[in-house]
């Protein structure tokens, strides 16, 4: 396996790899790897000849208040758990590779970022697409891995291959969980002890909604509202938002919507961020 660092090492790797007849596959990370971008880089060596993780803090996705400077970096380890997993090529680029200076093309998804955390994290989802959109044109990836642990961001990037005409097949693959229900999360290394025996409780309240509307027990308006008092309960816990839309449009959730919902929050547990979603079902008819 191979670690390199420029624009034009990756493509030469690549086109190698593609000359051989191998199916590209890409897994952009941040870094800090746990078990949810270990299953995806296992999901590309299945199915793929050439797989190539990037790992790159993404300055551009990162609000003035956020946690950029502090997230966590550890490129030794993370080369480990990668080698590990049987990938070929870690592409971790330092920040002038990607943006150089004068730097000023941004990628603009318009309506699926409007809701969920793109409300509260203005600017966010334009650096996700922006570099994305520049790792897909370096990397040429015939398939690119991502999680359903962050939902929206993974429409997103469906919305703008499909608008784009890229031939990428994007995958999305279940959240991997700690065996509390806590969904993994390079963040989650920031919680305090007792942060932490609090976190389980966001997947829990998300599995008592998809419980009690999928049974018809209670109504979607109904348990979303009670599970918000639930969680506002707990003095630990700060909801940012819980929200039903539906996962064709991104939109909130009518009366008579019907089919697959995603059902999303965010919540701060003291000034850690944690982001966790589930899908449910209402009613019989299908809208996807
Ligand atoms: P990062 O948070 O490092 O996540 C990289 C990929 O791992 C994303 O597709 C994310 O959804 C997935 N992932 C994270 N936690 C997971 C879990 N518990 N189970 C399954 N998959 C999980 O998401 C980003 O980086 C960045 O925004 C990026 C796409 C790399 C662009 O900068």
């Amino acid at each position: 396996m191979q670690i390199v660092k420029t624009i034009s090492e990756v493509r030469r790797l690549i086109l190698h790899a593609r000359n051989a007849g191998k199916t590209i596959g890409f897994v952009p990370t941040m870094g800090a790897l746990h078990k949810g971008h270990l299953s995806l880089i296992r999901a590309s060596r299945k199915e793929c000849g050439f797989s190539v993780v990037s790992i790159f803090v993404n300055p551009a996705q990162f609000g003035p208040k956020e946690d950029y400077q502090e997230y966590p970096k550890d490129l030794k380890r993370d080369t480990r758990l990668i080698e590990k997993e049987g990938a070929d090529l870690i592409f971790a680029p330092e920040s002038t590779e990607i943006y150089p200076e004068g730097y000023q093309t941004y990628v603009e998804v318009q309506k699926f970022p409007q809701g969920l955390c793109g409300k509260y994290r203005p600017g966010h989802f334009q650096g996700v697409a922006t570099v994305v959109l520049k790792l897909f044109h370096i990397v040429s990836p015939d398939r690119a891995y991502f999680g359903w642990k962050d939902a929206q961001q993974l429409l997103i990037i469906k919305k703008m291959v499909e608008d784009l005409n890229l031939s990428i097949k994007v995958i999305g693959l279940p959240t991997v969980r700690e065996k509390d229900g806590l969904a993994m999360s390079s963040r989650n290394q920031y919680l305090s002890p007792e942060e932490r025996k609090s976190a389980p409780l966001l997947y829990k309240n998300l599995k008592n909604v998809k419980r009690t509307v999928e049974t018809k027990q209670k109504s979607l308006k109904e348990a979303l509202k009670e599970t918000q008092k639930n969680l506002n309960k707990n003095p630990l816990v700060k909801l940012q938002y819980l929200e039903a839309v539906d996962l064709k449009k991104l939109e909130t959730v009518k009366k008579d919507t019907r089919g697959k919902i995603l059902v999303a929050l965010a919540a701060f547990l003291g000034s850690t961020r944690l982001i966790d979603n589930i899908i449910i079902h209402v009613g019989s008819r299908k809208i996807s």
